[in-house]
This record gives C-alpha cells, structure tokens and sequence, in this order.
C-alpha cells in the first residue's frame, strides 16, 4: 500500500524550539558540570543541532536502548546495548532524547542513571506524547507535544529509514 508523509511540524518550527531550549538550558547550567547524555539513535540530529547552540560549556555522552524493534509498538522491555564512556558521579546529566512516548524508556534510563551517582538527572525531549504514557517520568524541557501518530525525520525512523529528513512527519497509508 502506498504511504505519505505528512509534515507535522516543519524545520523551520523545529529550529526556533531548539534555541529556545538551548537557552533555557544554558541559564540552568551555567557554572555547573553538566553531561549532555545523547539517547542513540533517535536523538542525534537533536542533540547535534542543540548543543552548538549552548553559552556553557558541557561534556557529551551516547547510549544506546533497545525497547523497540522495526514494528511502531514497545516491545515493553528496555535493555543498555551500549553503556556511557565514562562515570556520571556528582555530574549533572540531562538526558536528550527524541521522543516520550508511554515512558518506558526515559523510566528505565534515569532509574539506570541514579545508580551511578550523579548529582542530578534531568530530562529534555524533542516530542512528546502525553496520551500514551503509561509510567511517569519528569520532563523537564519539551520541544513539542504531539497527538498519538508514528512519526519520522529529524532523526527518528520507522525501520531505519527516513532519519535524515529535516522536517517531522507522520506516514499516512492508503490511496493508489
Ligand atoms: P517509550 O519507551 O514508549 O516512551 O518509547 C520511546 C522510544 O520509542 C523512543 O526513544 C523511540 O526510539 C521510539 N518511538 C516512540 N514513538 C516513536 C515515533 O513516533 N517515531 C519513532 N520512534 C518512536
Ligand atoms: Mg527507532
């Protein structure tokens, strides 16, 4: 069946987010020891185009989850495939990622953080979708929040592909 994608929030939009959270990010962290932590690999194009917009100085970590495979729905279980370089203790950490969708994810790596001992985790996520959350978690910065579609680009994908469009999207199937 043939699929569209529909833009849901254009780069233009996406952009002037960014630097509204990139400065509400650097007065928070000014002078403190923050780790941006990079959620691979939804939250690359995000945390790539955010942090060269920062008036602070910051290190960078990745780490890579797995909860979802090439389908649109959680598998329900969150696994660490690939860990932080380094230790976290008495850091600030603000997790980037891309989307919050029924919590699970961002649940399970801030519980995976605090063991670590830094001395805050706080959450930034592009997307939000409120109607699917099933365990709570704290967002602290939030790009936009988004109605319950699937939806691609500016790093996200659907089976590893369309990451690389500028735009955010949703696939609409049908038609000829
Ligand atoms: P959660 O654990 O249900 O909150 O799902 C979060 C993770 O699922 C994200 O980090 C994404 O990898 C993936 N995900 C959830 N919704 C979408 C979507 O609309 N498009 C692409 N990936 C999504
Ligand atoms: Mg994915």
């Amino acid at each position: 069946m043939k699929q569209t994608l529909i833009t849901l929030i254009s780069a233009d939009k996406i952009g002037a987010r960014v630097k509204e959270l990139a400065a509400a990010i650097s007065e928070h962290y000014r002078g403190k020891e923050v780790i941006l932590l990079c959620v691979l690999k939804g939250a690359s194009v995000f945390m790539a185009d955010l942090m060269r917009l920062l008036e602070i100085d910051f290190e960078c970590e990745f780490v890579r989850l797995s909860s979802y495979g090439d389908g649109t729905k959680s598998s329900g279980s969150v696994r660490v495939v690939s860990e932080l370089s380094g230790p976290i203790h008495d850091k600030h950490v603000l997790i980037m990622d891309c989307v919050v969708d029924t919590g699970l994810t961002l649940g399970f790596l801030t519980e995976h953080l605090r063991k670590k001992g830094p001395s805050t985790v706080s959450t930034c996520v592009l997307l939000n979708k409120l109607v699917r959350r099933s365990s709570f978690v704290q967002l602290d910065y939030v790009g936009f929040s988004i109605p319950d579609l699937f939806v691609v680009g500016y790093g996200l994908d659907r089976a590893e592909k369309h990451r690389g469009l500028p735009y955010i999207a949703y696939l609409q199937t049908g038609g000829n």
